[in-house]
């Protein structure tokens, strides 16, 4: 990219999700439980040129790492995303995500009576299913809006 065409500038460390379905730049951001008031730097682009997706969505997040059950969810809403840790304005670490077959914790079970609902907490495990994520507990079928199922812990 040339310098006429530079959006956000690099970041010394932390994570670049690149490759983002376009649109769903705020929806990782939920994932990943940031609203800002963390004090996080966040660089967002939504629906720039990309030759392989059409137009993609960026999300860079200084100073932080992702969990293996963040790009799970990440994955299932932005199946082309890649992964790139950062470390001394270096890539040092890029994966493509892979659609996982079970996300554990993360999400939460919108049956209020699931059993990972209740006081003593049993950690929540969904199963990829074709229409969405499957509770391996009751059953439930989230289908959309994943990101408006994340358990704030
Ligand atoms: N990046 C960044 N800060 C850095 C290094 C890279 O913000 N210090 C960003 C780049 O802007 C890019 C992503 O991280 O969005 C991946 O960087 P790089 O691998 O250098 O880019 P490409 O080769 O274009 O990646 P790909 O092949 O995955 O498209
Ligand atoms: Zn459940």
């Amino acid at each position: 990219m040339s310098d006429r065409e530079l959006r956000v500038s690099k970041i010394r460390n932390g994570t670049v999700i690149d490759h983002v379905t376009g649109g769903q730049a705020l929806n990782v951001l939920s994932i990943l439980g940031i609203d800002g008031s963390e004090g996080l730097g966040v660089s967002v682009v939504m629906n720039v040129p990309s030759d392989r997706l059409g137009r993609k969505d960026v999300v860079k997040v200084e100073d932080r790492e992702l969990s293996q059950s963040e790009v799970d969810v990440i994955s299932l809403i932005a199946p082309e995303a890649s992964i790139n840790i950062i470390r001394d304005f270096e890539v040092v670490q890029k994966n493509r995500v892979d659609r996982p077959e079970s996300v554990v914790g993360l999400l939460s079970c919108p049956n209020r009576n699931c059993i990972t609902n209740e006081s003593e907490p049993v950690e929540t495990d969904f199963t990829v299913v074709d229409e969405g994520v499957r509770c391996t507990y009751c059953g439930t079928i989230i289908r959309d809006s994943l990101a408006d199922h994340i358990d704030p812990e």
